[in-house]
């Protein structure tokens, strides 16, 4: 059985006497790897750590005010924000090719996050959430199973006048000994047992073009669907669960009236790794339920599909 108080004590002994009295930076993605990562290097060197968080605009609904909230507020770690949701915006006007949307996501966000690299003052190491099957990937040698089928979106390799080096202090560690840990140094359940999500966030379930308009409406429809998953007591029996706006419309009725509004279509999977998955045998009513809040609540959507593709041939994400 994995030992985590040894673990925390010698992992700040290391981060202490590695660092020494420099600065480190850490990307903030709202997922747990990096939280995790950047509340224990906090625990060991305070304000030596200075950790970034990129708002591309494609975010769930009140994800930027959670990670604010938890770093800023709950452990004064410094925290700088760049909201480019504009940039993120423009840079995928009229864009809807599923790889050109990922490629415009990916190199903005290195942009920006680099940028705000710069105005952070002398920095000597960049702190990542690396997990034990990271390091595994990435000795394969096509880098990682899914690599050659959608671009992934990672900070890859540093601009050539950033001198970083590396500091992963979750490298020995597995998924659920991140989640222990996290729990451990005080990081709130919902943030340690979330969902993955990808990099390119809801640009990749935007279906077709991406407005703010479009993302606000499917932010929405993902908060209820989630909300009422939480509900039926099923988020932990489910590897991820997402909703897509499809660039579709359909004519309904509400009242008296025609509607002609988008169309949704909710995923929820099992799998292990992500590698291959299967649908989620929903209760019913837990569908019910989400659909008839998204037809009442959301403006300008009128029909609720669910996904029961399995992957293969499907993937997890529809882009
Ligand atoms: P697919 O859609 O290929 O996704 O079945 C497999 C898993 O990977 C996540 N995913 C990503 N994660 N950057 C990430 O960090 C990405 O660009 C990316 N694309 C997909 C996806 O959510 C699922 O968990």
């Amino acid at each position: 059985d994995w030992d985590m108080g040894s673990f925390v004590n010698t992992a700040i002994e290391d981060i202490r006497s590695k660092v020494g009295d420099k600065q480190v930076l850490c990307g903030l993605s709202g997922g747990v790897d990096s939280a995790v990562a950047a509340v224990l290097i906090h625990r060991a060197i305070g304000d030596q750590l200075v950790c970034v968080f990129v708002n591309n605009g494609l975010l769930r609904k009140g994800e930027a005010e959670m990670v604010q909230k938890v770093f800023r507020d709950n452990y004064n770690i410094r925290l700088q924000y760049a909201d480019a949701e504009q940039a993120f915006l423009s840079a995928l006007h009229g864009v809807s090719e599923p790889e050109a949307k990922r490629k415009i996501i990916g190199k903005l966000f290195v942009d920006t996050f680099y940028n705000e690299a710069r105005n952070a003052g002398e920095i000597s190491f960049l702190a990542q959430g690396t997990l034990y099957p990271d390091v595994i990937e990435s000795k394969s040698p096509s880098g990682g199973p899914s690599a050659t089928i959608k671009s992934h979106h990672n900070v890859g390799g540093l601009p050539e006048d950033l001198k970083w080096e590396l500091l992963e202090p979750l490298r020995e560690l597995f998924k659920d000994e991140v989640r222990q840990l996290g729990r451990e140094l005080g990081l709130p359940e919902e943030m340690v047992t979330r969902h993955p999500f990808p990099g390119p966030g809801l640009g990749v379930r935007c279906v077709g073009e991406i407005t703010k308009e479009r993302l606000d409406t499917l932010r929405d429809v993902d908060a209820i669907f989630i909300d009422e998953i939480r509900k039926a007591g099923l988020y932990d029996d489910i590897w991820q669960a997402l909703a897509c706006l499809l660039p579709v419309k359909s004519v309904g009725v509400q009242g008296d009236e025609r509607t002609y509004e988008e169309v949704c279509s909710l995923r929820a999977v099992t799998s292990e790794d992500a590698m291959t998955a299967d649908w989620f045998r929903f209760p019913p009513e837990v569908l019910q339920r989400a659909s008839s809040r998204i037809c009442n609540e959301v403006s300008g959507v009128n029909r609720v599909l669910y996904d029961i593709t399995s992957k293969p041939p499907g993937t997890i994400e529809w882009e």
